[in-house]
């Protein structure tokens, strides 16, 4: 195949992956907006190399005009949690939206079903429709969602398997092995303290997102030359904020509403 061909072939695949990063993200913003807890801690997006999609077709026997057929992860899409509970609420969001912007082929579970090498993950092989300049074209992706420990072992053990190409030493494999079960142990003692986390975050999120609108309206008023108590009022919030008082913070940002209502400023 031509590289020509390559590029044509993979365009669909960007703009896919391009997509549906936006889109998970889109629902992580949503959560944070609304001091929410986010299940998706974060979410990476690639398209497969094309040296990386000849070696796997060349490794499985796939000839070259099915490889868009038998490949299921030319397009990845990879989220991340900081629970494995949080897993189930991202499948369960994708799982609603099957028939909708995307369907859902396979699902692999990899958490109930560790592989051999100590992987651990949950896999979602969807279709996707993508309108291209050329209509529209269904192409296959993969959705891997995993907790950043999860995330961490495959990282490592990848670079490691990529390093030794097959001929890892005994006393590596083992140590992997073993560094799974370190991330197995961690994600079970993450869970234990879960709650105690939640709390804290929500509070943490609670706290940005007023120091967020604080600033906003700050700024606004400084905007507006007439008031000099712009630099006044920062100086206050500066106290505010060493004195930690998350109450007296919203306290303070909501006299700030009040004084940008009656400059009549526009909020940024
Ligand atoms: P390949 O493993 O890519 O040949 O695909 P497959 O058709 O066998 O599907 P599978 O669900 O086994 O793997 C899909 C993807 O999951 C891989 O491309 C990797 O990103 C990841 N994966 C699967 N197994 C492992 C593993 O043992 N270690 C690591 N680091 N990643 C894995
Ligand atoms: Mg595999």
């Amino acid at each position: 195949m031509e590289i020509n061909e390559w590029k044509k072939l993979l365009i669909p695949y960007e703009q896919a992956v391009k997509e549906l990063k936006l889109k998970f993200e889109n629902i992580q913003n949503e959560y944070r907006k609304l001091d929410e807890y986010s299940p998706i801690e974060s979410v990476s997006g690639r398209v497969k190399k094309i040296y990386s999609i000849l070696e796997k077709a060349n490794k499985k026997g796939i000839p070259i005009n099915e490889i868009e057929d038998k490949i299921e992860d030319i397009a990845g899409i990879r989220i991340t949690c900081q629970f494995v509970e949080d897993i189930n609420k991202v499948v369960k969001l994708i799982r609603e939206r099957d028939g909708k912007d995307l369907k859902i082929i396979e699902e692999k579970d990899y958490i109930k079903n560790i592989k051999p090498s100590g992987y651990r993950s949950y896999h979602i092989i969807i279709k996707y429709p993508v309108q291209t300049a050329h209509g529209e074209k269904e192409i296959l992706a993969e959705i891997q969602i995993r907790t950043l420990a999860m995330n961490f072992w495959a990282t490592i053990e990848h670079s490691l398997r990529y390093k030794y190409n097959k001929n890892m030493p005994e006393y590596i494999h083992d140590r992997l092995k073993r560094a799974a079960e370190a991330a197995f142990i961690l994600d079970k003692e993450m869970s234990k303290i879960r709650d105690e986390i939640l709390k804290a975050q929500e509070l943490f999120e609670t706290k940005s997102n007023i120091v967020r609108e604080i600033f906003k309206n700050i700024q606004s008023l400084y905007n507006i030359s007439e008031i000099k108590e712009a630099g006044e009022l920062y100086k206050k919030f500066l106290i505010l904020w060493e004195e930690g008082d998350i109450k007296k913070l919203d306290e303070f940002n909501k006299k700030l509403d009040t004084l940008a209502g009656i400059y009549g400023v526009q909020k940024l």
